[in-house]
């Protein structure tokens, strides 16, 4: 295995991308339509890799959204959860080669998208195979051999989850079925990959309110298995998140650690803290195996953020209060609205 090296200096192009100012709501996907005033569950995909100007700025321009001055920030975060929780990567049998598929894919997409920061040299020594990796914010410096899993540390899927701050989702189609296959997720909203993985579209939305008896899970699906191999599509979902900390862990394995952020935010009336949290979903099927992704980006800007556009603030507001009461107690703030929407409305 050659070790990947890593080096201390930035280029002037990272330190650049890096010292940008922080701010989130310039890039932040809003997740909803203009006119849009009662939201339901639906297959709201959309072609991916077009940029939506949004009331404070842009987003969407490219697959991955490297996060500017947070990117370090994101990625220590995760490889701080992979390594204490190995539980967070499951690949099931026969996805090895998905695995290297999506890998090199999205290489060439940073290097496509990211220039400046992120680099893909193939046929390295003549050997169609060997391929050089360099990511400049990070200092990742890596010569691997497609195939070769030893060839790069913690095996390609892995390896990937440690440059991109998306959590990555691989599924596959077996006797007209849909399965999760593999999940190396570190940000999963109140759900849990090592519970979920092996199960099938229909399993896993059990929980959702109203999506399997309403159709949209059977036609989620149908969209997916018909997902052509040229156009890659997104999709926006939404919900309320508790900690003033900006914590994207909130998944069902940490659950002691954030289980009482929204109570205590409740309690006190903070509820400017609360954070809208916005995953992007990208659907891409992958060119080698035919595997589909499911790779969720999560966003968060807290409501005193949101406050600070009135349009925003205005929609958000009519949106949790016309809320049907089962949707809002599966996105947790059944209980609470009451407070957020006058908030928001001041
Ligand atoms: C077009 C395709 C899809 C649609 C329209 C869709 C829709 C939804 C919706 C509406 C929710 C509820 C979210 C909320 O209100 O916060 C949800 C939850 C979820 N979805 Fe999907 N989904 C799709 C594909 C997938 C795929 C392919 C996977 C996995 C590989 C997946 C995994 C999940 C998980 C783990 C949850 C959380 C469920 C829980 O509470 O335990 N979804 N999905």
């Amino acid at each position: 295995m050659t070790v990947e090296t890593r080096s201390t200096q930035l280029t002037p192009a990272a330190a650049a991308y890096l010292s940008q100012p922080v701010d989130h709501c310039a890039t932040l996907p809003w997740p909803f339509p203009d006119d849009l005033a009662e939201f339901r569950y639906s297959v709201n995909v959309d072609p991916a890799m077009v940029s939506r100007p949004t009331a404070a700025g842009e987003w969407g321009r490219t697959i991955v959204d490297l996060g500017g001055a947070e990117y370090v920030e994101i990625m220590d975060d995760r490889r701080r959860i992979l390594d204490q929780d190995p539980d967070r990567v499951k690949l099931r049998p026969g996805m090895e080669l998905a695995a290297w598929d999506l890998l090199l894919y999205y290489f060439r997409d940073l290097d496509r998208s990211y220039p400046e920061l992120m680099h893909l040299t193939e046929g390295v020594d003549g050997d169609p195979l060997r391929f050089h990796w360099r990511n400049d914010l990070l200092g990742t410096d890596q010569v691997f051999v497609l195939g070769e899993w030893d060839s790069i540390p913690y095996g390609p899927f892995e390896f990937l989850a440690r440059e991109v701050p998306d959590d990555l989702l691989l599924v596959t189609e077996r006797d007209g079925r849909l399965y999760f296959d593999a999940g190396a997720v570190t940000f999963a909203a109140a759900w849990s990959v090592s519970f979920d993985v092996g199960m099938d579209m229909y399993e896993i939305h059990n929980p959702v309110p109203r999506l399997t008896n309403e159709g949209i899970t059977a036609r989620a699906e149908q969209f997916l298995m018909r997902l052509p191999a040229d156009k890659v599509y997104r999709r926006v979902n939404w919900t309320l998140s508790g900690s003033g900390s900006r914590k994207l862990d909130v998944s069902l394995e940490e659950l002691p650690e954030w289980g009482t952020d929204i109570p205590a935010l409740v309690r006190d009336g903070r509820w400017g803290e609360l954070q809208l949290r916005i995953e992007v979903e990208h659907f891409i099927r992958l060119p080698m195996t035919g595997t589909v992704t499911f790779n969720i980006r999560t966003h968060m800007a807290s409501l005193a953020e949101i406050k600070a556009f009135p349009v925003w603030a205005r929609q958000l507001a009519t949106v949790i209060e016309e809320l049907p009461e089962e949707l809002a107690t599966y996105k947790g703030f059944g209980d609470y609205r009451h407070h957020v929407v006058p908030w928001l409305r001041t």
